[in-house]
């Protein structure tokens, strides 16, 4: 990677999501956001690198992929106005062109829907959110919907369960 963090089109992401969480009132709902988006933005990020996936829009669909709930404060279907929130900041930045912002933006709309299988994007995006999940406290045991994909993973980094 040659391009410098001052104004590359992440940290231009990173702002407008900083700017919301900010915004949080609440202590405990703000420390949340940051952990929990930013988590899931680098395993995106780590699993994109991994399968050959764009590394760039994994990182910015993290970022963003749980926006609604932040910026409302209800998570009631969340990843479909989640999809149009994300599309109108990225449209906004004005610096992605149409198929990257349909590429974000269609992996935030097919989040919640852990259960099907969606394009390589779409799946990033979901598998990282259980990551995150996970990895917040890998001694809680693993909730019953994300236990699958959390199996899948550990053979995908070839990580033998216990
Ligand atoms: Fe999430």
């Amino acid at each position: 990677m040659t391009e410098g963090t001052a104004m590359n089109r992440i940290e231009r992401v990173r702002e407008v999501v900083d700017d919301m969480i900010l915004d949080i009132k609440d202590n405990e709902e703000r420390r949340c956001a940051y952990v929990h988006l930013y988590g899931v933005s680098q395993a995106c990020g780590l699993l994109a690198m991994k399968r050959g996936e764009n590394v760039e829009l994994a990182i910015i669909a993290g970022m963003l992929h749980d926006i609604s709930t932040y910026a409302t404060m209800s998570s009631e279907d969340h990843a479909h106005k989640g999809a149009d929130m994300a599309r109108d900041i990225l449209k906004e930045l004005n610096i992605f062109s149409k198929d990257e912002i349909e590429a974000v933006c269609t992996a935030i709309y097919h989040h919640s829907d852990k259960e099907l299988e969606h394009g390589p994007l779409d799946e990033i995006l979901k598998d990282a959110d259980v990551m995150q999940h996970v990895l917040y406290n890998p001694l809680v045991e693993v909730k019953a919907n994300e236990q699958e994909r959390f199996c899948s993973l550990l053979e995908e980094m070839q990580i033998k369960e216990k």
